[in-house]
């Protein structure tokens, strides 16, 4: 038998007005901050997007100011949430809202969607939130939680299971309430109904969960099955010359786009990088280098492929750099490193440097052994 609409949410109400997180961007009186909070929460933890969202409100505090910014002020305030394309979005979403809606967001899910960044899960949760609007916003957390309490038994992440996560959590909305509604169940996810071990015994919804009267919530959601992610080996160079290194802008769309870099390729035969390196760099820096010695070996896994970076520090001999694309290379001091924008395995590298040369000095200075 079908469960009436209260039956869910009033339990569900009742238990986020009591338990619900305090969280910076609730009840802050603008829009604005909901869809900041929301793209950075789009693929980051809670606790870590906290400190970036304090940061950003305050270099960034109204859409106009947000849309003035220079997009390197706008990624080295991003510089560390990963997945940059999200601040280029929302710089480009900034100033598009202040040429075409006079700087206010629209209230509309089906408007607020033709911004750049914003999909339909993003343009629910800023209409509800932001703007009191009858929307459900249902994200990958919120279909796990769904999955179990209707036992949902199709894969998710399919058109069929996903008209039945929409069709469920849109019965039982409780119009003028979508904001709290949807949060309440974003609560319940990240609290209560984990992805492992959930906290059956102590959820607001055990009497009415389908899954759990049939001891199938650890079963719940069904996944897809997983394919596996390639796997790419890299080479870098750190070139210098006296007391600068070569780092160079990558093209503004795409992985990582509009960050700094040290050049670097992609290889099938990292043991040989030693020979490699200089033809490459000849190549596509047009630049003679001589390479002196393997300083890292590093590595990450973006969402769709995992990198094993293997890092040389080159000396540079003679060249005229040439520029890629719409990418210059650019000569820098350590000492500027921090100012450049970078992605985590970039900026491992630069950290590195800075260290070894601190080390240096203060060896010099007598400060060790
Ligand atoms: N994840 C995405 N949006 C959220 C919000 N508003 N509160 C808590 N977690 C979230």
């Amino acid at each position: 038998m079908p469960t009436k609409p209260t039956t869910i949410a009033q339990p569900l109400l009742d238990w986020y007005a009591t338990h619900q997180r305090d969280l910076p961007w609730r009840n802050h009186p603008h829009p604005y901050a909901i869809w900041v909070s929301e793209i950075m929460l789009q693929q980051t933890r809670v606790e870590t997007v906290i400190p970036y969202f304090h940061r950003w409100m305050e270099k960034f505090p109204t859409i106009e100011a947000l849309a003035q910014a220079d997009l390197q002020e706008v990624l080295a305030t991003w510089e560390g949430l990963g997945y940059y394309s999200r601040a280029r979005n929302l710089h480009a979403a900034a100033q598009k809202v202040v040429q075409e809606y006079g700087g206010k967001l629209p209230a509309d899910a089906k408007q607020l969607q033709k911004l750049p960044g914003i999909g339909q899960y993003t343009a629910a949760a800023i209409a509800s939130m932001g703007f009191g609007r009858d929307e459900v916003a249902i994200d990958g957390n919120l279909r796990r939680v769904l999955a179990r309490v209707f036992n949902i038994d199709q894969p998710i992440g399919n058109p069929q299971s996903d008209r039945q996560f929409w069709e469920r959590a849109n019965e039982h909305l409780v119009p003028g309430q979508a904001a709290a509604y949807n949060q309440a169940w974003m609560d319940l996810g990240a609290t209560i109904c984990t992805p492992q071990n959930p906290r059956c015994l102590i959820c607001p919804l055990r009497e009415v969960c389908q899954a759990y009267a049939l001891g199938l919530q650890e079963q719940r959601p069904v996944k897809p099955p997983k394919s596996k992610k390639p796997h790419y080996t890299m080479v870098a160079a750190v070139i210098s010359y006296q007391n600068m290194v070569l780092i160079r802008q990558r093209q503004k769309q795409g992985l990582l786009g509009g960050l700094w870099e040290f050049p670097n390729f992609t290889t099938e035969q990292p043991k040989k990088a030693p020979e490699i390196l200089p033809q490459e760099l000849q190549m596509h820096f047009n630049c003679q280098v001589q390479v002196q010695n393997a300083i890292a070996v590093l590595q990450h896994a973006y969402t769709h492929f995992r990198v094993t970076l293997h890092v040389y520090r080159c000396h540079w001999i003679d060249g005229k750099l040439s520029s890629q694309g719409n990418s210059s290379p650019r000569w820098v001091s350590l000492q500027q490193l921090p100012d450049y924008p970078m992605g985590k395995l970039d900026r491992q590298i630069a950290q590195r440097l800075l260290a070894s040369q601190s080390n240096n000095a203060s060896i010099k200075e007598g400060k060790f052994g």
